[in-house]
């Protein structure tokens, strides 16, 4: 009992130096393991943002109705595709189409812009597909460089479209072209490559010409393309948060269009009187959402390349194909400048500047005719 008061009363004495420490300790350790358990709670949750959502199914049983005809790779992938021109079994010339950044098959320039006569006196047959993880192809989550043109190799020999065929590519789908050039020359009867994309970290330009041009980017495109580039699994996160400014490309910003853009959209607009259509073209692009298509798309067009265009040799230096590239002056979305310097070192190219032209003047004023000809040898 003494001894108990004693010590209560010593307890008293110094009432709760003892309890409080005991307590301030415990409520530290307990703060800690808050800490920790919120700060993984905030990891884990910051991972997930920077996972995209699976993409959205397409075909029968469970997925989103079909719009038209796919092929079935050798690996179980399916590309979607849509014919135009002459029938292929009567056509002189046979062209595969690749279409640019977030647009799919519908979005085609010799649709436009090259006239019916044109394309019945010539003969040309041309095929449009839908690039993987666009429109209604299968997504290619192991998509590379190579793998497009290896595609698009198999989808020519699917439909039969003999030992060798053209291939045609505009903006993100005309950098596909240098793929089919590196990857399929044999294949190829010719090539024409139409305002395309610039991979700024092609080791063969000049940083002088490069820095210049990427300084004139939008800052926050600049920003867009060095996440595709050095964080490409960061691309996801970066282009869904709206508290800062996105890819212009996919905000549709007004400032990367030129005068000329302008005009020609507003064209196009009004020739496309089918309700149909006009939906077709604005859903098809992002069908399966935007990882598949629009992310993965930056991070291999801007990505690591392994071959560089500039270190290309003239594939049809025994016969008489040849490589067209066409470019606006007024192009506002990918430099002129860059695409200057790669035609004077790749002297075998036809290159064709077209003045006062933006980054669309294909799909207007019979270019898609003028294209045509000129890649088919006909005046
Ligand atoms: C390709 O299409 C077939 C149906 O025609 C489907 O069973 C298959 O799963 C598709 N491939 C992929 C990779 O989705
Ligand atoms: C870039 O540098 C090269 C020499 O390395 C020079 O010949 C060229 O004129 C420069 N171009 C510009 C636009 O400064
Ligand atoms: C290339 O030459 C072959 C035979 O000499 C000819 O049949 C073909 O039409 C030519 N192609 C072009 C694009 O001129």
């Amino acid at each position: 009992m003494i001894a108990s008061t004693m010590s209560d009363s010593k307890k008293n004495l110094s009432p709760t130096s003892h309890t409080r420490r005991y307590i301030v300790d415990s409520s530290l350790g307990v703060l800690k393991i808050l800490l920790i358990v919120l700060f993984a709670e905030l990891c884990a949750w910051a991972y997930q943002t920077t996972l995209p959502p699976p993409p959205t199914k397409l075909g029968s049983p469970d997925g989103l109705p079909l719009t038209s005809p796919r092929i079935k790779l050798h690996n179980g992938r399916n590309l979607s595709y849509i014919e135009s021109g002459v029938p292929k079994d009567v056509a002189k010339f046979k062209i595969i189409y690749v279409h640019c950044f977030d647009c799919s098959k519908y979005q085609n320039p010799f649709a436009f812009s090259a006239s019916r006569d044109v394309i019945e006196e010539l003969g040309v047959y041309i095929v449009a597909l839908d690039r993987p993880g666009y429109g209604e192809s299968d997504p290619d989550p192991k998509r590379t460089v190579k793998s497009l043109a290896l595609d698009i190799e198999e989808l020519a020999d699917e439909l039969n479209l003999g030992e060798k065929f053209y291939v045609a590519g505009y903006s993100m789908g005309g950098e596909v072209i240098w793929s089919c050039l590196k990857y399929i020359p044999h294949r190829l009867q010719g090539a024409v490559i139409i305002s395309p994309a610039v991979n700024y970290w092609w080791h063969n330009l000049p940083s002088n010409l490069t820095n210049d041009a990427y300084s004139r980017q939008l800052q926050q495109d600049q920003w867009s393309l060095r996440v595709a580039h050095y964080l490409p699994w960061l691309t996801y996160w970066w282009n869904t948060r709206s508290w800062f400014p996105g890819f212009s490309v996919i905000t549709q910003n007004p400032a990367i269009f030129s005068q000329a853009d302008i005009e020609v959209v507003t064209k196009l607009n009004a020739m496309i009187t089918d309700p149909t259509q006009a939906t077709l073209m604005k859903t098809q692009p992002r069908l399966q959402g935007e990882f598949e298509s629009i992310h993965r798309d930056m991070n291999i067009g801007w990505g690591k390349w392994e071959f560089d265009p500039l270190d290309l040799e003239n594939p049809f230096e025994n016969t008489n194909g040849s490589v067209h590239l066409w470019m606006g002056d007024e192009d506002r979305i990918v430099p002129v400048t860059l695409q200057r310097y790669i035609t004077q070192q790749l002297g075998w190219i036809k290159y064709h500047e077209v003045v006062g032209g933006g980054h669309t003047f294909a799909f207007a004023d019979e270019l898609g005719s003028d294209i045509l000809k000129a890649l088919l040898k006909v005046k």
